[in-house]
């Protein structure tokens, strides 16, 4: 079996040295196929590389070889992972992706292409890294109603958590760190403003909920503006800060999807999830809470669910894997505005009549201040919808938000 790789960084270069490292037990999974890697596509040059002698530059050599049957594509992006994919498809080979953006963007059409043109379209690797959360969610779980998925999706900025919280580490210190380490990229944006766990959690609602859910439609928050204050604030109540991700289904059939930092209470499972590791919570009818745990991102643990994902498409030429969702109905994702939700807040109170304001409203628990700039206060709200937290802190005079952590029951 002929196979193609399409971008030869990180996870490309994982794929392949994974094809060629474990050969014999691939064949004997892909019922005795075996895995020949024909192109690798990428327009910068390797030439000390192994494989100098597969790499290609142009595009239509894959898509023109009728030997080759199954595409994998690590470029990343959307603008020509988008284009070369969609015509791969069409011209029916199957793809197997990395590439979340691409999912949570894409998704929903280039299922629709496989499913027409009777080949597949996997992205096991897209959510969580190495950690298996699609199948599972579509196989394992399929007779559960599921109520529920939440996660910490994002490793590096899980990492910077991690610092702050064990470490006492401040924000910038933690970030150049994840940097000197190679999890976050020059530009961390993606990760510390919660993008990449948005991409995430949209194809897991996706998959969970059944109808696509897209990126500008969810709420999202990273976790730039936090600082050690909110640390020992959340230490205060028995928590630690992550980066949740998350998406719930209402009684009345929509969706609260969000990006947040939050705050997990010390006994919950996502609590001693540290450092890279990433870990999803599945809460279905019949099951309960299913927790997934592993590594998240890096070179093998995602080359590991690419070609997972190589194999069964080669297993399953001429069957169509059911990996699939509608098209997004309208007002399917509910209002942030709506959503049900106790918040933690920490300001500044810069007058009497602020602090009189919250102490004298019941809805409002305020923190132990010792752990507080003298000007500043924090408290717990009641749940209510957060339209109402809103109106609450309008009403406030001289009150300024500075942090705003969710509180979570995982
Ligand atoms: N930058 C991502 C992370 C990589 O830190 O989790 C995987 O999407």
């Amino acid at each position: 079996m002929y196979i193609a790789v399409m971008g030869y960084g990180t996870v490309g270069s994982g794929v392949v040295d994974l094809i060629n490292q474990n050969q014999e037990r691939i064949a004997r999974n892909s019922m005795q196929m075996s895995m020949d890697i024909k192109y690798i596509l990428d327009i910068r040059d390797f030439p000390d590389s192994p494989y100098r002698d597969l790499m290609i530059k142009d595009f239509n050599i894959i898509l023109c070889d009728p030997e080759v049957k199954i595409v994998v594509e690590t470029m990343g992006g959307i603008t020509f992972a988008y284009e070369f994919v969609k015509k791969l498809l069409l011209a029916g080979k199957s793809v197997v992706t990395s590439n979340k953006e691409l999912v949570a963007k894409h998704g929903v059409e280039l299922l629709q292409i496989a499913d027409s043109h009777n080949v597949n379209f996997l992205f096991e690797a897209s959510v969580g890294g190495g950690i298996p959360i699609i199948r599972p969610i579509t196989h394992c779980l399929t007779a559960n109603r599921i109520c529920e998925v939440a996660g910490i999706l994002n490793g590096t900025t899980n990492y910077i958590l991690t610092q702050m919280i064990d470490n006492n580490t401040d924000f910038d210190t933690a970030l150049k760190q994840a940097q000197q380490l190679g999890y976050a990229e020059a530009n961390p944006s993606a990760d510390v403003d919660g993008f990449d766990a948005c991409r995430k959690i949209c194809i897991l609602a996706a998959l969970c909920f059944g109808q696509h859910v897209y990126p500008e439609q969810v709420p999202t928050n990273g976790i730039r503006d936090l600082t050690l204050t909110d640390v020992e604030c959340a230490k205060s109540l028995g928590c630690v800060i992550k980066l949740i991700a998350d998406a719930k289904l209402r009684p009345d059939g929509r969706i609260d999807i969000n990006v947040a930092p939050a705050l997990i209470k010390n006994h919950s499972q996502l609590a001693s999830v540290n450092d890279v590791f990433n870990a999803i919570l599945v809460r279905g009818d019949a099951l309960g809470d299913v927790l997934f745990y592993g590594r998240g991102a890096g070179k093998m643990p995602t080359a590991s669910a690419v070609v997972a994902d190589v194999i069964d498409a080669a297993r399953h030429q001429l069957r169509k894997l059911y990996f699939g969702w509608e098209e997004a109905q309208p007002g399917f994702v509910a209002p942030a505005d709506e959503q049900i939700l106790s918040l933690f807040i920490r300001g500044k109170a810069c007058s009497d009549a602020a602090r009189e304001a919250i102490r004298q409203n019941d809805a409002l628990t305020i923190l132990p201040e010792d752990s507080l700039p003298a000007d500043q206060i924090a408290f717990v709200t009641s749940p209510m919808a957060r339209s109402e937290i809103e109106s609450i802190l309008d009403a406030i005079p001289d009150f300024e938000k500075l942090t705003t952590l969710k509180m979570t029951d995982y």
